[in-house]
């Protein structure tokens, strides 16, 4: 079938490949005519496994970028997958993905048939029912149920797996108002997938859809944060939290995943939707007592690693190295990164940081000039009197005699990567 894609940041571009790659003929959408020649050129936008060599096989035969929106007429359905960043306050900014919703509205206003606009971008369900169908339908001059539809189709990729977690989901969440002409598309769309994996999809209405997203992130944030929280008890008490954890997640009723202790979560999405959750509940006079304690026990564990590193070493002068900047390997996102507050932290004790990273060192130099940056995790190490590991990079865990270039090796591991080994003091965070 034909698909349109509107805006190509990371989750659309991403969207628009893996369309193609089930067969579909896709036009990716986007304002910015930097990105569009990118993408038409066949350059992946971001660093994420698997799409350049999608992009390789798709574009140019059934994948094209443009910046018209009234091509969006030659498409059956048109995905919204504009980005929803975070305001000061925490709370949501629509703005973007209400402009891209008008776009849509004006191109299919003088359109025959049917349409059906699917929100991907994370989103409330309120400004869903009261913000964006309305800007649809005054755009299009035309009435929400009759000649368009509105869908909501979460997406749950995770950077760095975004490719394969779109080919292999766990489940596919389809919010409609119950209109068989929509669930008809999504039954063709996602039709290779169903077929081949036997998938679960979920049919409910759009505010649910869109909340199951919010509900799935802060439930995993949440999970990590709880985790976090009986790491620090299990520290005090000389508990390895690991052991603990290994056993609590043979129980099927907790699971093993996300159950990895340490510096906390970062990300493009879990800080943006736990504080977007927050803020739209206090909105309505509800306090969400957990998602706020997730929050800020995530705000709490770079504070704990540096008290911990203060235990060994006055850092007051001297060089600290900052093994890891990305919120996690795999990837040259900073986004919500703990290093962050890890910087900064030591940078308020007066030390000198010397940080390394293996994608990331471009992206952390934009926003943070005053630190150095090292050429390789050796020579961060060298002559520092304490290091804080912040990101599980694999590469981490092969360093060895690299600490003996150390002045005082104290290693705070915030992520359970580094060897413990003669002649070094080792902290982990939660164990
Ligand atoms: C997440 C969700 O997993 C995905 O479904 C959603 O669509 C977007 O947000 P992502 O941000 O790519 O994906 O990262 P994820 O792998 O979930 O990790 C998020 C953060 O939690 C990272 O900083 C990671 O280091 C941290 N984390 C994760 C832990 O600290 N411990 C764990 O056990 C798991």
């Amino acid at each position: 079938m034909n698909a349109s894609v509107v805006g190509s940041g990371y989750v659309g571009t991403t969207l628009a490949a893996c369309l193609a790659d089930l067969g579909h003929d896709v036009l990716a959408v986007d304002v910015d005519r930097d990105v569009v020649d990118r993408l038409n050129d066949g350059d992946a936008p971001i660093h994420e496994p698997g799409l350049q060599p999608l992009l390789d096989a798709y574009v140019g035969s059934r994948l094209e970028a443009t910046t018209e929106h009234d091509r969006i007429t030659d498409t059956e359905l048109t995905f919204l997958a504009v980005g929803t960043p975070a305001k000061d306050d925490g709370s949501l900014d629509a703005g973007g993905l209400l402009a891209a919703a008008r776009d849509v509205g004006s191109a299919i206003a003088d359109t025959d048939g049917y349409h059906l606009v699917v929100v991907k971008s994370t989103v409330l369900p309120d400004v869903i029912e009261s913000e964006l169908v309305p800007a649809i339908e005054s755009a299009a001059g035309k009435t929400d149920g009759e000649e368009f539809g509105v869908a909501v189709n979460p997406e749950f990729l995770r950077e760095g797996t975004a490719v394969d977690d779109f080919m292999n989901p766990d489940r596919i969440v389809v919010g409609t108002d119950g209109d068989h002409r929509a669930l008809d598309l999504f039954a063709d769309l996602y039709e290779p997938l169903v077929a081949e994996w036997e998938v679960p999809v979920v049919e409910t209405g759009r505010r649910e859809a869109a909340m199951i997203k919010y509900a799935s992130n802060a439930f995993l944030a949440a999970k990590v944060s709880l985790i976090n929280d009986i790491g620090n008890v299990c520290k005090e008490f000389g508990v390895d939290t690991y052991e603990v954890a290994d056993a609590m997640g043979l129980d099927d009723r907790i699971g093993a995943k996300f159950l990895a202790s340490g510096v906390g979560w970062g990300g493009s999405c879990f800080p943006k939707d736990t504080a977007a959750l927050v803020a739209a509940a206090r909105a309505v006079d509800y306090n969400p007592a957990m998602l706020q304690a997730a929050i800020d026990v995530n705000d709490r564990q770079p504070e704990r690693m540096l008290a911990l590193l203060d235990d060994h070493v006055d850092v007051a002068g001297e060089r600290v190295a900052v093994l890891g900047l990305s919120f996690k390997p795999g990837t040259d996102d900073i986004r919500g990164s703990r290093a962050i507050p890890v910087i900064e932290g030591l940078q308020a004790r007066g030390a000198e940081v010397v940080a390394y990273d293996p994608l990331a060192i471009e992206a952390m130099a934009a926003v943070r000039p005053d630190v150095e940056y090292a050429e390789s995790a050796a020579d961060a190490l060298a002559d520092a009197v304490g290091v804080c590991v912040v990101t599980d990079w694999p590469a981490f865990e092969d360093l060895d005699c690299e600490f003996d270039a150390m002045a005082e090796p104290v290693v705070v591991d915030g992520r359970r990567i580094i060897q413990r080994r003669e002649g070094i003091t080792y902290e982990g965070l939660t164990w």
